[in-house]
């Protein structure tokens, strides 16, 4: 199961956010058929125990692959912190890429800048994030925003009502004018991009991981010799664990969003 280069990769989050990660990945990989399930019904992770973000994790990456999955992306900075290196050595014989906050590119963008990553509780907390930093953070001055209930309520759809905009006043708002870079270090953020950016300031640059991801993806199909070999462009389906029409039907216009 799982390694023929016709299948398909599965890709997961706690939600509509990893529809942001699975846009870069379908502009990277027309060919590649995609599985993308979210698991609104429990969402947010970000707000959650590592063990159950763990065995939630594990479970869906399990039931992608027992139904044929050739590769799995974790579309979820919440989730690859917490569980990408449990899936791996379970799973050695399946890609498994993940998704950080993209902050080595934005650190070398803007070496001396002042970078915010916004991300969940979870993601800032666990010592993954820190040595990202100690890596790669150099010169930077780097500001963590956590920004609980932001996920949530991303969740529900209509980005442009009032109450989201006053969310991202009360995150954001006190660094407007000051910073230089913002690392979406969730796969929900790039969906407000534009309206974090109405509260920065205009001159503010925005990162986050999915391109990267995308191109992560691609080399590690490459090396596994896993590259569909057709010529039609695959396709996506989404599948939720709130298996409504409606919930169905707000991920497929996240899917037409840009962002
Ligand atoms: N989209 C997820 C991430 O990238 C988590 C959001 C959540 O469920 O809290 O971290």
């Amino acid at each position: 199961m799982g390694k023929e280069r016709d299948g398909f990769v599965g890709v997961f989050d706690s939600g509509v956010g990893g529809i942001s990660v699975l846009r870069a990945l379908v502009a990277e990989l027309p060919h590649e058929d995609f599985l993308f399930f979210g698991d609104s019904a429990n969402a947010p992770y970000g707000e959650k125990t590592e063990a159950q973000v763990l065995d939630l994790s594990r479970d869906i990456a399990e039931r992608l692959i027992a139904e044929g999955a050739k590769a799995i992306v974790i579309a979820c900075n919440t989730a690859t912190s917490v569980a990408a290196s449990t899936l791996r050595s379970a799973h050695p014989d399946v890609p498994i890429v993940g998704i950080e906050p993209a902050l080595k590119p934005a650190a070398r963008a803007l070496p001396h800048g002042t970078i915010l990553v916004m991300a969940t509780e979870v993601t800032l907390r666990l010592e993954k994030y820190h040595e990202l930093v100690r890596t790669w953070g150099g010169e930077c001055e780097v500001v963590p925003v956590p920004c609980p209930g932001l996920a949530a309520r991303i969740e529900l759809g209509d980005l442009d009502a009032p109450d989201l905009r006053e969310m991202l006043e009360g995150y954001v708002g006190s660094y407007a004018g000051k910073v230089d870079g913002v690392v979406l270090g969730c796969t929900h953020y790039p969906f407000v991009r534009r309206h974090i950016a109405e509260v920065l300031g205009a001159d503010v640059r925005f990162f986050d991981g999915g391109a990267g991801t995308a191109r992560q993806l691609r080399a590690r199909l490459a090396d596994a010799g896993l590259l569909a070999g057709r010529d039609r462009p695959g396709r996506v389906e989404f599948a939720s664990s709130l298996d409504t029409p409606e919930e169905l039907a707000l991920y497929e216009r996240f899917f037409s969003l840009s962002c």
